[in-house]
């Protein structure tokens, strides 16, 4: 273990399974010190977060659908009372409706839309609004996107679109929050297979064309999230604001 996250709060949110990227970033975060606290929606994530914890000792979770103004509230009160500050905060949380992902991108309904924007994107405000409270000693706030915010990759449809806004919010939250020494950004991520990719249409060919194409000829993995996170979440990363990341094995530079 090393200690560049040593004595920092961090809460995680969006830890499924042992696939999730948020969980590669919280055993990364973990190796290095940290202090983490976890969120997890409904009894069967419990369980399983329980279960991936299980060797780090007695660990703190709450429960939260990002939806639930009470959970929010319940949440970040704990939070304050129990540590009093944050230092770092992962929000690795999307979600639209599985029609919205099967069907053409005109056909999105107005209220999966609507659910997609509260639950990918409002959120992500939401909860920087909330840390920022806690983070007295400065922090970082960090979340996950994918390039179907600024390329068309057929399938995401409105996932696209929310990512999109989700990158429009890290930079006014970084140009908002910048004067109390708290950073964010976003890591886009190559694609990984976990619960919410298999949502996506055609997902594993999209694999198939990273690696083939990709200048490092590989996916992604979530060691390589993880790694990037510690940067992002400490002091290695002290003056760097409001960007999107991109750790996709260089895929995103290619034009064919
Ligand atoms: N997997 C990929 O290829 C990929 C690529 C780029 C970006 N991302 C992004 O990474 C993030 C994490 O996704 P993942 O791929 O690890 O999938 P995942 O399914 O493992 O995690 C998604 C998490 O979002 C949570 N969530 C959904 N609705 C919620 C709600 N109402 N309240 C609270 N939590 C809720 C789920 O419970 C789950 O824990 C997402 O923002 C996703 O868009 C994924």
């Amino acid at each position: 273990m090393s200690d560049l996250l040593k004595n920092k709060n961090i809460l995680i949110m969006g830890v499924r399974n042992k696939w999730s990227i948020a969980w590669g970033i919280a055993q990364a975060a973990k190796a290095q010190g940290a202090n983490l606290i976890f969120t997890y929606l409904g009894d069967r994530e419990k369980e399983s977060l329980l279960k991936l914890t299980s060797d780090m000792g007695e660990i703190d979770a709450y429960p939260c659908d990002v939806g639930s103004e009470e959970d929010m509230d319940s949440l970040f009160s704990a939070i304050k009372s129990k540590y009093g500050v944050l230092h770092g905060l992962v929000h690795a949380i999307a979600f639209a409706k599985s029609e919205d992902l099967q069907d053409t991108f005109v056909n999105t309904s107005k209220d999966g839309f609507r659910l997609a924007m509260d639950i990918s994107v409002y959120s992500f405000i939401d909860v920087a609004k909330r840390a920022q409270e806690l983070m007295t000693e400065g922090g970082s706030i960090l979340t996950l996107t994918y390039r179907g915010s600024v390329k068309v990759s057929p399938g995401y449809n409105i996932m696209g679109v929310a990512k999109a806004a989700l990158e429009a919010s890290v930079r006014y939250a970084s140009y908002e929050l910048g004067n109390k020494n708290i950073r964010v950004n976003a890591i886009s991520a190559g694609p990984i297979k976990t619960m919410s990719a298999k949502g996506v249409k055609n997902f594993s060919d999209i694999l198939d064309v990273v690696e083939k194409k990709a200048p490092l000829k590989r996916n992604v993995t979530l060691e390589d999230l993880g790694k990037t996170a510690v940067y992002l979440l400490g002091d290695l990363s002290s003056g760097l604001t409001g960007e999107i990341i991109y750790i996709d094995a260089g895929y995103n530079i290619m034009g064919v």
